[in-house]
C-alpha cells in the first residue's frame, strides 16, 4: 500500500511523476557569462534530486538566434553555444540518470526560427525543394494577407517575403515562421529530429504548442468572438488575439493521425513519454482527445495558469477534465515560464509563505502527473521589470498593459549574497530582485520552517500514500474558500484539505480519520476532534479515512 511503487506503476512512471521544470537560462549559469547552462544543471542535480521529484523537463536548449529565447529553432540537433555541447547534453542525462531522475526535454515541432535552413531555403523560391515546407500563401488581390489570422505576440500572423512574393505564416513572431504540417516530407522529418534524442536516450519529450502544428488548408477566416466571450489562456486577455475564435490557425484534425504517428515512433523506446502542451478554444476537450489511446500520454493546458482563483474555479476544472478525460491523463501546473508566479498572481500582494506551500500541496495532491516550476519550491513571487529590463519581445509588444514573461524568469537565488544571489559570478541576464535573496536555497535549507522543506515533506507524502499517487478524486462539499476532495484507493481514501482563505475555518470530518499531514507545514491545523477540525489560515490538512 505505500512505499515501494507496483509493476505497473513503475512501468507507468508519467503517470504519478512529479516534474521538476528548469527554465535552462535561470537554473545556474556554470561559465560565468551571466545565463544558466546545461553544466550549470549538471552542477545542481543533488539540489533538485534532493526534493524528491521524479523528472526534469528542461527548456529548448538548441541553436538558436534567440528572438523568444530558445522556442526559435535553427537547429534541432545541436546544443546552442550559449548553454554548452552535445557532450555536455549527455554527461547532464548519466549524470541524472545516476541519481534516478529522468530527463524529458522541450520539442517545438509546429514552427521554427527563420535563420533554420529549411526556411532559408523555403524562403528562395517557389520551386526549390523546400518550397512547401512552410505555410505559404499569395497576397489576396489588394496586397492585404491571405485572411484574417492573428500571432499570439501582436499583429498578424502573415508577413510579407519579397523575394518569393509571397506571405508565410507565424503563430507567434515573424521569426518564427509556422511548418507545413499537410506536407508528409515535414512530417517525416520532424519524426527524424525527435529521433535524434530518443537514440541519445531521453525519456521524454514536452511538446511546445503542439495544437498548432497543421492549420486549415482552405485558409478560411477565424470568426470573432464576442466581448464576453473573451478571455486569456496562454495569453494577455488586451490582445486582439483573444477577439477570435480560433478555429482554423490551430487544433485541426489532421493532427490526430500525426499524434498517432509520433506515438508509434515513440513506443519503439520503452518508457519514454510525450507531455503536450495545449492552448485551444477548448482546452479540456483538446486534453482528452489528444490523451487517448494511441496519442500522447499526457497533456496540461492553462486552466489553472490563469488568474482566476477559488476554490470554486480548481474544482470545476478538475471535475470538468474528469468527466471528459476518459482513459487519458492530466498533467497539472500552476506556474511556468509563460505566466506571472503564482504566489503573486493567487496569493494577492502582499502574500505570505503559507500560501506557497498551500500552493504546492495543492498541485502536488490533484490527480494527475505534476510540472513544478523552478522556484516554486521557494516560494519565489513575480519580480518587478522595469521597462528598460524587458527581454521578452511579447512584453516589449504589449508593454504597458502587458508586462510579459521576464518576471517568472528571473535567476533562482541559490544564495543570500552575492552579486547575482549565487547564480552566476557576472550580471546576470536578468535581474535577481532584492526580495527574492530572503527566500534564498541556502537560508531555507537551514530552517526547517521554510517553503522548500515543507515542499521536500510533501513530495514524501506523495511517495509514502499510493492514493495520492494514483487513487481516483472525489470532491466535497465545503465551505466557500475551502478545497476538500479525496483520492480514493480500493482500500483507504486520504482526504484532502486546503483553506484558501486567510480566515480559520472548520470542517465536519465524513468519519474517523488519521491525521497524516506531514510535520512542520505552516501552520498545522489548530485542533481537532473526531468529527471536527478547525483548518487555520492557509492550512493544508491531510488525513487518511478507512
Ligand atoms: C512556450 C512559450 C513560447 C511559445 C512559442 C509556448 O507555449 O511555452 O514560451 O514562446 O510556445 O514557441
Amino acid at each position: 500500500m505505500t512505499g515501494a511503487l507496483t509493476t505497473t506503476e513503475a512501468a507507468e512512471w508519467w503517470r504519478s511523476a512529479v516534474i521538476y521544470q528548469v527554465y535552462v537560462r535561470s537554473l545556474y549559469d556554470a561559465n560565468g557569462d551571466g545565463i544558466g547552462d546545461l553544466p550549470g544543471i549538471t552542477q545542481r542535480l543533488e539540489y533538485i534530486a534532493s526534493l524528491g521529484v521524479d523528472a526534469l523537463w528542461i527548456t529548448p536548449f538548441f541553436r538558436s538566434p534567440m528572438d523568444d529565447f530558445g522556442y526559435d529553432v535553427s537547429d534541432h540537433r545541436a546544443v546552442d553555444p550559449l548553454f554548452g555541447t552535445l557532450e555536455d547534453f549527455d554527461t547532464l542525462l548519466a549524470a541524472a540518470h545516476g541519481k534516478g531522475l529522468r530527463v524529458i526535454i522541450d520539442q517545438v515541432l509546429s514552427h521554427t526560427s527563420d535563420q533554420h535552413s529549411w526556411f532559408q531555403e523555403s524562403r528562395q523560391d517557389r520551386n526549390n525543394p523546400k518550397a512547401d515546407w512552410y505555410v505559404w500563401a499569395d497576397a489576396r488581390e489588394d496586397g492585404t494577407p491571405p485572411n484574417n489570422w492573428l500571432s499570439i505576440f501582436g499583429g498578424g500572423a502573415w508577413t510579407w517575403e519579397p523575394t518569393r512574393q509571397q506571405y508565410y505564416l507565424h503563430n507567434f513572431l515573424n521569426s518564427q515562421p509556422d511548418l507545413n504540417f499537410h506536407n508528409p516530407e515535414v512530417q517525416s522529418q520532424i519524426l527524424a529530429e525527435v529521433q535524434f534524442w530518443l537514440d541519445r536516450g531521453v525519456d521524454g519529450f514536452r511538446l511546445d504548442a503542439i495544437n498548432f502544428c497543421f492549420h486549415d488548408e482552405q485558409l478560411r477566416d477565424n470568426p470573432p468572438k464576442p466581448p464576453e466571450e473573451r478571455e486569456g489562456r496562454g495569453f494577455s486577455v488586451d490582445n486582439p488575439y483573444a477577439w477570435q475564435r480560433h478555429l482554423y490557425n490551430n487544433t485541426r484534425p489532421e493532427m490526430l493521425p500525426f499524434l498517432e504517428r509520433l506515438r508509434s515512433l515513440i513506443d519503439r523506446y520503452p518508457s519514454v513519454v510525450t507531455l503536450g502542451e495545449i492552448s485551444s478554444e477548448d482546452s479540456l476537450a483538446t486534453m482528452a482527445e489528444y490523451t487517448a489511446q494511441g496519442r500522447l500520454h499526457m497533456a496540461y493546458s492553462f486552466e489553472l495558469l490563469v488568474d482566476e482563483y477559488s476554490a470554486q474555479h480548481i474544482k470545476r476544472t478538475v471535475e470538468e477534465l474528469e468527466q471528459r478525460i476518459g482513459q487519458g491523463w492530466p498533467c497539472w501546473s500552476v506556474g511556468n515560464h509563460d505566466v506571472r508566479r503564482v504566489l503573486s498572481r493567487w496569493g494577492g500582494p502582499n502574500p505570505s509563505p503559507m500560501q506557497a506551500v498551500m500552493f504546492n500541496n495543492l498541485l502536488l495532491s490533484l490527480k494527475g502527473s505534476v510540472c513544478s516550476y523552478q522556484g516554486e519550491e521557494l516560494g519565489l513571487t513575480e519580480s518587478p521589470i522595469q521597462r528598460h529590463q524587458v527581454r521578452d519581445p511579447y512584453g516589449l509588444a504589449f508593454w504597458p498593459t502587458f508586462k510579459g514573461r521576464d518576471g517568472c524568469r528571473t535567476p533562482l537565488p541559490w544564495s543570500n549574497e552575492g552579486t547575482a544571489a549565487g547564480f552566476s559570478s557576472t550580471t546576470p541576464w536578468l535581474p535577481v530582485p532584492t526580495e527574492h535573496r530572503a527566500s534564498a536555497v541556502s537560508l531555507q535549507e537551514a530552517d526547517e520552517a521554510s517553503v522548500l522543506q515543507a515542499y521536500r515533506r510533501m513530495i514524501a507524502l506523495r511517495r509514502e500514500l499510493s492514493e495520492l499517487r494514483t487513487g481516483d478524486i472525489r470532491f466535497l462539499d465545503a465551505p466557500s474558500d475551502v478545497l476538500l476532495f479525496e483520492r480514493r484507493g480500493p482500500e483507504r481514501n486520504v482526504l484532502c484539505a486546503f483553506n484558501l482563505s486567510a480566515e480559520s475555518v472548520e470542517l465536519t470530518m465524513p468519519g474517523a480519520f488519521t491525521d497524516v499531514t506531514p510535520p512542520g507545514l505552516t501552520p498545522s491545523p489548530a485542533e481537532h476532534t473526531d468529527s471536527r477540525v478547525v483548518l487555520t489560515k492557509f492550512a493544508s490538512f491531510f488525513a487518511v479515512v478507512d
